[in-house]
């Protein structure tokens, strides 16, 4: 079935019984047609959902690089992803279970999760939010929090969620920056066994943004928080308001444009500021729903389980959206992997029977760590696909993940996109012969390149930038309220081309390598953090007076960050003052940020127009040649 692959470095060729859909052939065949034309490719696919009006052009061009897909057209993604199942097969069967780390669990159809979408959106209306207002949403992973994002997208706001895992600056610059009126929040989260103070957090981002009108708070931990009187309430309690008029628990689902907002999400570049990444109802839907039915060809009966945080795109696409509308039942698991013990993920995976799961490699790896003794006493044989996402998978991750979780019979669909892409971009689907740490190639309608600095294509297994060269539905749509930086971020380095910021290398069948970022932003346990955002974390200490943050690899973690700190007059460096900046820093940003070691020095390696020069920081962090060094300040 297979075509024929150069089988170095290694090449590993799924059994059929892994795909219902196709096999190799076809897809190539639907490969071909769709890089041919992948307007029509697209068009075809948007035509498997629910559209109040039809779309009168598919892709508009005229003022590229602000691209529109499906011009004319009207739907909301939530018709599609709740409202659709309603009067389908789909209304009794579980849209999610979801797990607590202390051990609760809680079940929820489609018919009661459109209950509670519907009562939450009425909630958000009777506050004053309509069409358009943003709503951040600061949630730990609980229910309550794809909830809150459908309830948005119902009524027509935009959400903005902000992950549980960032602290007071971080919150309340995503705050200021959406403008937003409510701020959904929770008491608390679990963690490890700890509680977050999320409320606490909240509060005091909040004395330092003035938009937010009311902030409504779920109750999971259920510790004693302040409430505000006036601006404060309770989920709960605002729950058990009757619907009024519309009766019978449902609320209407606003008609929205394609290309109106969906939603928000801040991530990190290259400057200290976060950017709001815009994505729309239309294209959106189209890109991750067909995305996920590519890859990952889901079956009717299977349990979905994408282990990722629903903070981040990847749970905004594969946690929320594409399964909702694909009609598929998720599984949600609040807590850490290793708590109480190391096996809590393969518990699940034996517990609910658990067909797909799609995690990161800094997950596999943390495990794997602890021997495969504690996947071996669980019953895996469940599992029928495997899928990898956030940064490279490396060779000896990929081949544990796939002998002991997989049992050697699971493909690993590693997934290579971005915030900004909103869906997959380059991934196998299961009938693919896979390489060990190759994402494969682009998806049908995708065509990527990679380029050297003059724009043409590299050689054959040389590094160069990866671009994508055509537009795709669920393309980010610009930087909240700043196009100049969408433009000068994405579309300039190669005119026309849309550039990932990536290095990348293509073997001689066609499989692309990523190999890292080529920018300022460090992937963390694979969460991106922007070296400019840590150094002004830091620089925000009184101490502070210079900082430079830049990224050592790490067994685990893929990266780790390494900061380096030049005092003010009258500080004098010591073991406690660097473990106080870790601790602001993990105030300020969040733990994630936090660095892993901190370094005193008396000057910084910079330009003579004054750039800190971090490259050759890390050269010298890891004893290797600073390269060129002739624009470096003396
Ligand atoms: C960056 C985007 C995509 C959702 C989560 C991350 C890296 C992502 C892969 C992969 C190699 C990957 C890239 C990319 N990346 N997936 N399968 N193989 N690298 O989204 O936080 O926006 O980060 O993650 O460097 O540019 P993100």
């Amino acid at each position: 079935m297979a075509q024929r692959l150069s089988q170095t470095p290694e090449v590993w060729t799924p059994d059929e019984s892994v795909t219902t859909r196709w096999v190799q052939q076809s897809y190539e065949a639907l490969r071909e047609k769709a890089a041919a034309n992948p307007a029509a490719f697209w068009e075809s696919e948007a035509k498997e959902y629910l559209w109040f009006r039809p779309w009168e052009r598919t892709v508009d061009d005229s003022n590229a690089p602000f691209y529109q897909w499906f011009v004319g057209g009207k739907t909301n993604i939530v018709a599609n992803a709740l409202d659709r199942h309603l009067t389908n097969a789909h209304r009794n069967k579980l849209a999610y279970i979801w797990e607590g780390e202390d051990g609760s669990v809680r079940t929820m159809s489609f018919h009661a999760l459109d209950r509670e979408v519907c009562q939450f959106a009425h909630v958000l209306r009777s506050m004053g939010v309509r069409k358009g207002d943003r709503v951040t949403l600061y949630l730990p992973r609980v229910l309550e929090l794809p909830i809150a994002m459908l309830a948005c997208a119902k009524i027509g706001a935009v959400h903005s969620v902000v992950y549980g895992g960032f602290s007071v600056e971080a919150l309340n610059e995503r705050i200021q920056d959406s403008e937003s009126r409510v701020l959904v929040t929770a008491d608390g989260g679990f963690l490890r066994g700890k509680v977050i103070p999320l409320k606490e957090i909240a509060d005091r981002a909040l004395e330092r943004a003035g938009t937010v009108e009311h902030v409504i708070v779920v109750r999971r931990t259920g510790q004693k928080v302040a409430m505000e009187t006036g601006r404060d309430y309770f989920y709960d309690e605002l729950m058990t308001l009757p619907l009024g008029r519309a009766g019978g628990g449902r609320c209407e689902t606003e008609q929205m444009d394609s290309e109106d907002p969906l939603f928000l999400l801040y991530t990190s570049g290259t400057t200290g500021r976060p950017k709001g990444i815009v994505h729309t109802h239309g294209g959106y839907l189209v890109g991750v729903a067909a995305t996920l039915k590519y890859a990952f060809e889901p079956r009717p009966e299977d349990r979905w389980w994408c282990a990722a945080d629903p903070g981040w795109i990847t749970g905004h696409s594969y946690v929320v959206y594409g399964p909702l509308i694909n009609g598929m039942t998720s599984v949600i698991y609040e807590g850490a992997p290793t708590h109480p013990y190391p096996d809590r993920w393969w518990r699940i995976v034996e517990r609910y029977g658990v067909n797909v799961l799609y995690a990161a490699p800094t997950a596999i790896r943390g495990l794997m760590r602890f021997g495969e003794a504690w996947a071996n006493r669980h019953d895996l044989s469940s599992l029928r696909l495997l899928g990898s996402v956030g940064e490279p998978i490396n060779p000896e991750a990929w081949r544990w993940y796939h002998r002991v979780i997989g049992g050697g019979r699971c493909p690993i669909i590693d997934t290579w996109w971005q915030t900004e892409t909103g869906m997959f971009m380059v991934s196998p689907v299961p009938s693919m012969p896979l390489k060990p740490g190759s994402a494969t190639r682009p998806l049908p309608g995708i065509r990527a390149e990679v380029l050297a600095d003059d724009g043409t294509p590299v050689r054959l297994g040389e590094e160069g930038k990866l671009v994508i060269t055509t537009p795709w539905p669920a393309m980010l749509r610009g930087v909240w309220r700043d196009p100049d930086r969408y433009v000068q971020q994405y579309w300039s380095t190669f005119p026309g081309k849309y550039f990932t910021g990536d290095s990348a290398r293509i073997d001689e069948d066609g499989y692309l390598w990523i190999i890292g970022r080529v920018d300022d932003v460090i992937k963390v346990s694979g969460y991106r953090l922007g070296t400019a955002e840590i150094e002004s974390a830091l620089v925000s200490h009184p101490a502070v007076g210079e900082a430079a943050a830049i990224a050592m690899p790490h067994e685990i973690k893929g990266h780790a960050i390494w900061a380096y700190v030049l005092l003010r007059a009258g500080h004098q460096p010591s073991p406690a003052l660097a473990e106080e900046l870790g601790a602001h820093v993990a105030r300020e940003m969040g733990p994630i940020a936090k660095p892993e070691r901190i370094e005193f020095v008396e000057a910084l390696p910079k330009t003579r127009s004054g750039k800190i020069m971090r490259r050759v920081l890390k050269a010298r962090a890891q004893g290797l040649p600073e390269g060129d060094v002739s624009t470096l300040e003396q």
